[in-house]
């Protein structure tokens, strides 16, 4: 595109100040730049003017089936048979999502790389890669694991996984994909610059993960080769069991077409987003969008009614999922600190949040989905977040999990 032809769009948009120091770059600059600005999805500005109403939820009603740790206790023998078949099959894969950027925890490096160790190295990649070697080992069968990254930590990410020599992973089932970034912008809509010549920009959320995949081949490469199901999660659960096999058997068991992990409530006020169903389909509802009655209502067990959290480890069906593929997920708006150029061209990096990122989330998928099993998981053995350096889901309480479960620190 031309200037003249991304001037027209900026003035559109009212968003030519982004132009302001178009003049003082070098010729390879500007068209980086341009090429920059025609690719931004201005349309996410426009969901600015009704940013209250983006997401609002439908009739919640609470989840009819769970399989209970009893009832997986109960069943193990009969669904890791079912887990197990599949995997050997080649019909499950791993998808670890690790393109966030990890401010709460404070580190320039992705989450993956921070060393949790007290007395040696040990990193949060190489736990998780730990955690699916155990499966790998039961199984017999190589686990393909997708690894999504952003264009902010990718050449970090593989560049560790290559010096730490895949942590024991056979690195032909390992392939890397890069997610897709957003514009960041300021209180009144207007896109910050993060260079003079450079849109600030930040990963477009993890629920973009499915559309990044197909993009990059790897998708389609997948479908090839007969996976039918992948479980997509988080970085920073140390502790959880990916491509369990008693999971990955008690949804394909269920009929199902995606499982969700959850771990019982402690309390009503804990924030964590609880599965259930909104206008009859599975949703996820974060903890402030349940109502006062709901977050305390009880079954005659005395059982919270709202009590699956979710711990970002679901499962979908390959076939669901490009169904969907171009179905539009709900965009929030979130704030946080931004970094960008002013008007004199200075770099600043506020204290405080001073804008607006926009980001699909994961958990929105599952409401595109017919069903979703939830599967209740100990969250003393599988529930060890790592959100922060101290205090509630941080480093801090995930080494004392792993120090209980056993894993030399
Ligand atoms: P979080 O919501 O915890 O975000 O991500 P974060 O970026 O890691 O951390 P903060 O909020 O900045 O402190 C949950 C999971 O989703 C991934 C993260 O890497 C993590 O595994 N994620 C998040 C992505 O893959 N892409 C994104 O754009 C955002």
């Amino acid at each position: 595109m031309t200037l003249e032809d991304v001037k027209k769009i900026l003035e559109n948009e009212e968003q030519t100040h982004l132009l302001r120091f178009y003049d003082e770059l070098k010729e390879s600059e500007k068209e980086q730049f341009l090429e920059q600005l025609s690719a931004i999805d201005y349309g996410l500005l426009d969901l600015l003017r009704d940013k209250d109403e983006l997401g609002k939820k439908g009739v919640i009603s609470p989840i009819t089936k769970c399989v209970s740790i009893e009832d997986a206790k109960a069943n193990k023998e009969h669904f890791e048979s079912i887990g197990l078949d599949a995997i050997k099959k080649g019909k499950v894969a791993a998808l670890l999502l690790a393109g966030g950027q990890g401010t709460r925890l404070g580190s320039d490096k992705p989450k993956g790389m921070y060393n949790i160790g007290i007395t040696k190295d040990v990193y949060i990649f190489e736990r998780i890669v730990r955690n699916l070697l155990d499966v790998v080992e039961k199984s017999g069968a190589w686990i393909p694991l997708y690894i999504m990254t952003s264009e902010k930590n990718n050449v970090d990410t593989i560049d560790f996984f290559e010096k730490m020599n895949y942590f024991g992973y056979d690195k032909k089932y390992v392939e890397f994909f890069v997610q897709e970034m957003a514009p960041a912008c300021d209180y009144n809509g207007k896109i910050y610059l993060e260079e003079k010549g450079r849109v600030a920009t930040s990963p477009n959320g993890n629920g973009g993960w499915f559309i990044s995949l197909m993009k990059s081949g790897i998708g389609e490469k997948a479908k090839k080769a007969g996976v039918e199901w992948i479980n997509v999660f988080a970085v920073d659960n140390v502790c959880q069991r990916i491509a369990d096999p008693v999971f990955v058997g008690a949804t394909i068991d269920s009929g199902m077409p995606s499982g969700s992990k959850v771990v019982s409530k402690v309390s009503p006020e804990e924030k964590v987003g609880v599965l259930c169903y909104e206008d009859g389909k599975p949703s996820i509802v974060e903890y402030y969008e349940l109502s006062e009655e709901m977050r305390y209502e009880r079954n005659e067990k005395g059982d919270l009614v709202y009590k699956d959290g979710v711990i970002l480890n679901y499962l979908f069906r390959f076939d669901k999922l490009e169904d969907i593929m171009n179905n539009q997920l709900v965009v929030h708006i979130v704030e946080k600190k931004i970094p960008y150029i002013n008007e004199d061209g200075e770099k600043v990096s506020p204290e405080e949040p001073n804008g607006y990122k926009f980001e699909t989330l994961v958990l929105d998928m599952i409401h595109m989905m017919d069903d979703c099993l939830a599967f209740e998981v100990d969250r003393s053995y599988e529930f060890a977040p790592i959100k922060n350096k101290t205090g509630v889901d941080s480093v801090e309480s995930a080494r004392e999990l792993l120090k209980q479960n056993g894993v030399e620190l």
